[in-house]
């Protein structure tokens, strides 16, 4: 006999009814927005499989992190688009590279900001691969020692948190020791723990032009189907020293962001990637759907989830939104 006893359509009649109900909120301090930094000055280039976003040079960087700030976003991620690359990714541990230098500026100019660096040497290889390759494949140990020194020049030049996201196996361990040892004990890591091998990377290819020249990732990124393994890899990072693990990408994952927070309950991050940012606006410059509304549908649904954390494209322009009450 529960109806007409209980009419759940009784909290759903005005708005401030919802209101009082409503179970998960998305706020401006739950969004991580990703930036790209271009060599040369005054540069602003878009990225055409990616409306709205752009590579940016140091300067138009500092401009744009003035931006998140006053959005209330309170942190961002960089990725480096180096002047030349090589077999092995040297300029991802350059202290003059883009990265540490857009990571002290932002430091210096908008000191409340939390910045992140992505580390790993994708964009950095002229081949297009997370590491050294051997025999056609990457090679994992040889690629830790890499990656540590992108990690700590990252963290010399004044990053707060590091996020590998190269799926190597003990990164993370390696990062930490290298990390510890070097004075930096009070860097945090960010690992990209379960890091799937996407279709929906392809945008971002495009806009850090990073694409493979051969073969694919799926040597190292994880294999789609694969639930329990994604549970594995969170508890090899958090062993290693994780303080926060994400899962990557974001919407075809959801049952993992779910279980991952109910197994370890820490800071979870979830990576709403670029095809996924992609396709919303595609739809939204059609004119196919109400873009700002599929947004917050979107990224409440990672939110309820269980990611306390989202690196999404769409960060600083919904967070102004969310701010406006809309
Ligand atoms: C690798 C990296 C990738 C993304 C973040 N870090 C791409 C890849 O693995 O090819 C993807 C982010 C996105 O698609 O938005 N350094």
């Amino acid at each position: 006999m529960a109806f007409p006893l209980h009419r759940p359509r009784r909290f759903r009649r005005t708005e401030t009814l919802r209101r009082m109900v409503r179970e998960t909120r998305l706020s401006p301090d739950n969004l991580i927005q990703p930036l790209f930094v271009c060599p040369g000055r005054g540069i602003k280039r878009p990225v055409p499989s990616m409306p709205g976003v752009a590579q940016m040079s140091v300067d138009k960087i500092v401009a744009e992190a003035r931006e998140i700030q006053t959005s209330g976003v309170p942190a961002l991620i960089l990725f480096g688009i180096p002047e030349r690359k090589d077999a092995i990714g040297s300029q991802a541990w350059n202290d003059d590279g883009e990265v540490q230098r857009a990571i002290r500026e932002i430091k210096e100019r908008v000191p409340n900001l939390a910045v992140i660096t992505d580390v790993c040497l994708c964009e950095y290889t002229d081949h297009g691969h997370c590491g050294a390759v051997a025999d056609g494949d990457v090679d994992n140990d040889a690629t830790l020692e890499l990656l540590v020194r992108e990690a700590l020049s990252h963290a010399r030049a004044g990053a707060d948190i590091v996020a590998p996201s190269d799926m190597m196996d003990g990164r993370v361990g390696a990062i930490r020791r290298a990390l510890d040892e070097n004075g930096f004990a009070n860097i945090a890591i960010m690992a990209y723990s379960a890091k799937f091998a996407s279709a929906f990377y392809g945008p971002f290819r495009d806009a850090a032009q990073s694409a493979p020249q051969f073969g694919d990732r799926r040597s190292y990124q994880m294999d789609p189907p694969n639930g329990d393994e994604a549970i594995r890899e969170v508890a090899l990072d958090l062993e290693e020293g994780a303080d926060i693990v994400m899962i990557k990408p974001a919407l075809p994952y959801l049952d993992l962001i779910w279980r991952v927070k109910q197994k370890f309950n820490v800071p979870v991050a979830a990576y709403n990637v670029s095809g996924e940012y992609s396709m919303i606006r595609a739809a939204g410059i059609n004119g196919w759907i109400d873009e700002d509304r599929a947004v917050i549908e979107v990224l409440t649904s990672i939110r309820r989830a269980g990611a306390d954390l989202i690196l999404t494209y769409f960060a600083t322009d919904i967070a102004r939104k969310l701010q406006l009450g809309q």
